[in-house]
């Protein structure tokens, strides 16, 4: 029972054609409804409805962030784990927050960021037959990255909201890079058993960093950064190897701004995995392990 991952992202694009273009044919993602100012999107093998939508606004960055409940109880149990913190939330029906929807309890986290807990989307499949199936449908396009992996959020209070997503989501922590004065500047959190789900590090308040996207293989990033570069999508940094985590990422933004990643490698997290912990004087090794230092650019451009 409880979490079970990421499930969705909801980000403002104040161009919605172009960026629908892009998470189609750059990034690859599959297109499963659209309305006026809102466009639906799945990686290839997720099975439900949306992993993405993105929406149109005047401005760009994160409007929501989803997890997927593994059972429907799961919902009254965080509502009242919420209720019992002290945090207001409401919710909704199957449906009510659009096409595939499931049934959803939505608060704002600490840090300012919307957080939907999500039971029940659409199961819409991943076009692949149950029977005798081939690794991979054919005619994809882009990067096409098999699942959403994790998201990176900027919070001022880091210990405050690493408090609040373990004490209660019960969300566990596999790393952490502490500051001098004994504050978190960075925490990674997870309920997948994967090194993260969901990663945060001090900055603006409702500050979205990067959304994060598997792929299989070292390979594949060398190849997305090949398709980023063929399209003309700025590379942010990467393909390269994080400390923390021990995954293998490439950054680029999207049309609107909103940084993406895609990522692999990593370690897998038992519950009784005790955190890594990384001093300050280590943080440049800790994000780019190779390089040892981070771009400036890195810590201050997010939506
Ligand atoms: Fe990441």
């Amino acid at each position: 029972m409880g979490i079970l991952r990421l499930s969705h992202v909801e980000i403002r694009v104040p161009d919605l054609e172009l960026a629908a273009a892009y998470y189609t044919e750059v990034l690859g993602l599959i297109e499963t409804s659209r309305q006026a100012e809102k466009v639906w999107l799945k990686c290839w093998d997720e099975l439900q409805h949306h992993s993405v939508v993105i929406t149109y606004a005047p401005s760009y960055g994160l409007d929501v962030v989803g997890f997927k409940l593994q059972e429907p109880e799961d919902l009254d149990y965080y509502e009242q784990r919420l209720a019992a913190a002290g945090v207001s939330t409401k919710r909704f029906g199957p449906g009510e927050l659009g096409p595939g929807s499931g049934e959803t309890v939505r608060f704002e986290a600490p840090s300012g960021h919307v957080v939907d807990l999500v039971w029940g989307m659409d199961q819409v499949g991943n076009m692949l037959p149950l029977n005798n199936p081939p690794p991979e449908p054919m005619g994809l396009v882009g990067i096409h990255p098999p699942r959403i992996d994790h998201i990176f959020l900027m919070a001022e209070d880091v210990d405050e909201v690493t408090a609040f997503f373990t004490e209660v989501l019960e969300f566990r922590l596999t790393e952490q890079i502490m500051a001098d004065d004994g504050h978190q500047l960075c925490t990674f959190l997870e309920r997948s058993h994967k090194s993260h789900d969901i990663a945060f590090i001090v900055g603006p308040n409702a500050a979205f960093h990067h959304v994060g996207f598997w792929v299989d293989d070292w390979n594949d990033l060398r190849r997305a950064a090949d398709i980023c570069s063929y399209h003309g999508v700025k590379i942010d940094a990467g393909p390269t190897r994080h400390g923390a985590t021990r995954g293998w990422g490439l950054y680029f933004f999207d049309p609107a701004g909103n940084r993406n990643e895609v990522y692999t490698g990593g370690y897998w997290a038992d519950p009784d995995r005790e955190p890594v912990t990384w001093t300050e004087s280590e943080m440049g090794r800790a994000i780019f392990y190779y390089e040892g230092v981070v771009d400036q650019k890195f810590l201050t451009v997010h939506s």
